[in-house]
């Protein structure tokens, strides 16, 4: 496994990829890496000849409140998760090396990127968008593998691709939990053990909004609301947003009558989770 800090060094190295007509799959991290991340590279191992993983803090994402300064930095334990699942390339670079003095281009996006964590984290979306590009101009893969667990950041990069004419496929995997549910998250380090116990709220809310909607519930505020009141009973969590969507738009629904995603994002005690679930109304019956 080779592992680059410069862009000139990744691009040389993958310029000869690319002659060799081997095809480029890319996984964009932050590190402190999980198995939510390794299912990705394993992804990407599996379709693609060349597998390179990102690993970079990105500082445009993050509020001026936000945890940034405290994000864990893990590289050496990255790299070496990383070699034992067989990825080709690393690209770590420093903050400097991604932005240079002067930068001063981004990429600013409407619809998806608007509701929901584009309305509670302000430019979030917006240093998101511009890194994944900045990503895909370096890297040129033939395909990008993201999560299902951040879902309005995969409905981001797919109009990111669209609007801009970019020619990768995205491929979104899903959402890898602990045994007992939680959805893995470099942020569950933050997590005390009661903490810990208190974060399965989410995943557990999202499963009752699920066998509620499979028992035949359609109307999305009774859900709402049910939500809400798991969460007002709960010490130590704080629901941030609860949302039912159109999957495509996220554009809030009324009721479910065919594909829809639920999604949360809640406080546990200072630490800010995410997670959510696709909702498929059964069959109407004859
Ligand atoms: P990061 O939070 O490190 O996540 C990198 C990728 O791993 C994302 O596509 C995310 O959805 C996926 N991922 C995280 N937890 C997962 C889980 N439990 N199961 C499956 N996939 C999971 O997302 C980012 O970094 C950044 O915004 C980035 C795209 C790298 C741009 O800076």
């Amino acid at each position: 496994m080779e592992c680059y800090t410069t862009c000139d060094e990744l691009r040389a190295a993958l310029a000869q990829q690319r002659a060799r007509g081997r095809t480029i799959g890319l996984v964009p991290t932050m590190g402190a890496l999980h198995e939510g991340h390794l299912s990705l590279v394993d992804a990407s191992l599996r379709e693609c000849d060349h597998t390179v993983v990102t690993i970079f803090v990105n500082p445009t994402q993050f509020g001026p409140q936000e945890d940034y300064g405290r994000y864990p930095r893990t590289l050496e334990e990255d790299l070496a998760a990383l070699a034992a699942r067989g990825a080709h390339t690393v690209f770590a670079p420093s903050t400097e090396e991604m932005y240079r003095p002067g930068h001063v281009t981004f990429v600013e996006m409407q619809g998806v990127a608007l509701p929901l964590e584009g309305q509670r984290r302000p430019g979030h979306f917006r240093g998101v968008a511009t890194i994944v590009l900045k990503l895909f101009t370096l890297v040129l893969p033939d395909r990008a593998y993201f999560g299902q667990k951040d879902y309005q950041q995969s409905l981001v990069v797919r109009r990111l691709v669209a609007d801009l004419n970019l020619d990768v496929q995205i491929r979104l995997c899903p959402i890898v939990r602990d045994a007992d549910g939680l959805a893995l998250s470099s942020r569950n380090r933050y997590l005390s053990p009661q903490e810990r116990r208190q974060a399965l709220l989410l995943h557990q809310a999202l499963q009752h909004v699920a066998s509620r909607v499979a028992g035949g519930e359609r109307n999305c505020q009774t859900l709402l609301s049910e939500i809400e009141a798991l969460f007002a009973a709960a010490p130590g969590v704080r629901l941030d947003y609860a949302s039912i969507a159109d999957p495509e738009t996220l554009a809030p629904l009324e009721r479910i009558e065919g594909p829809a995603v639920c999604a949360l994002a809640a406080f546990v005690g200072t630490t800010r989770l995410i997670d959510n679930t696709l909702l498929a109304p059964p069959q109407a019956r004859a």
